[in-house]
């Protein structure tokens, strides 16, 4: 597994014994759709708190570009299950997760059932059994909360509105040198939304019991702050 998608935190924090909260997992699931801030929070959040952090985007967008290189055709789902199967958590560590067309193959992908199954013993053997010298874990995805981790102790949906949203991507992509028009990367964000949220499979949305998180008007360093309140409210960090 990729060193970008997974950190642990240093041994001298390991309690076992401190895992389990109540009838509740000692984790966060963090949901959101594209750009809503909740990577930079779940980072954070596993950095402060001595959390392990998985970034499960970065499995869906490891398999997605997997397949393209592979040229397969996304839109054959025994080929992509297939894959998905037969991959190790190794293949999915690569440079290229962050570029746009690979983040468009992983939301295909993401909605075939069979793909996702693969992937999720990885995601829940993640949280049950963290990283020697992790108090606990920080996952954040599109079905953490509803499918992945349906007993962590702490759920947070973190939205905001397409424009901050697309905004947000667009300096991303600029700051990195990568071409894109403002106008593109909101149309894109609006079709990755909807196709994470309209399919049949885990799709988007918040678990009934998630705090809503509304980042459109805080910087990283609010939305942050009003993420750690929480995690300190539920875990007495
Ligand atoms: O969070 P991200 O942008 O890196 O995710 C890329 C795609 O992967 C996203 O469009 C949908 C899919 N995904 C998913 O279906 N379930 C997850 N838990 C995480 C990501």
């Amino acid at each position: 597994m990729s060193k970008a998608t997974q950190s642990s935190a240093p041994a001298s924090t390991y309690d076992p014994g401190s895992l389990p909260i109540g009838d509740k997992l000692r984790a966060i699931a963090i949901d959101g759709p594209v750009a809503s801030g909740k990577g930079t929070i779940g980072r954070r959040l596993a950095q402060s708190l001595g959390f392990a952090y998985l970034d499960t985007g970065s499995l869906y967008r490891g398999l997605g570009a997997i397949a393209m290189e592979q040229g397969l055709d996304l839109k054959n789902e025994n080929a992509i299950s297939d894959l998905a199967a037969r991959c190790s958590a190794q293949a999915f560590q690569r440079d290229d997760l962050r570029k746009e067309a690979v983040g468009e193959a992983a939301s295909v992908v993401a909605a075939m059932p069979q793909a996702r199954q693969a992937l999720v013993a990885f995601q829940r053997r993640f949280a049950e059994a963290p990283p020697e010298g992790c108090r606990g874990v920080v996952l954040d995805g599109r079905d953490i909360g509803t499918v992945i981790l349906p007993d962590a102790a702490l759920k947070l949906f973190v939205t905001a509105n397409e424009e901050a949203r697309a905004m947000r991507r667009f300096q991303e992509l600029q700051n990195r040198g990568d071409s894109a028009t403002y106008a593109r990367v909101l149309s894109d964000l609006k079709d990755r939304d909807e196709r994470d949220r309209t399919r049949a499979t885990a799709p988007l949305k918040p678990a009934e019991d998630a705090i809503l998180l509304d980042t459109s008007e805080m910087d990283a360093d609010q939305a942050f702050k009003r993420a750690f309140d929480l995690a300190s409210q539920t875990f007495g960090a």
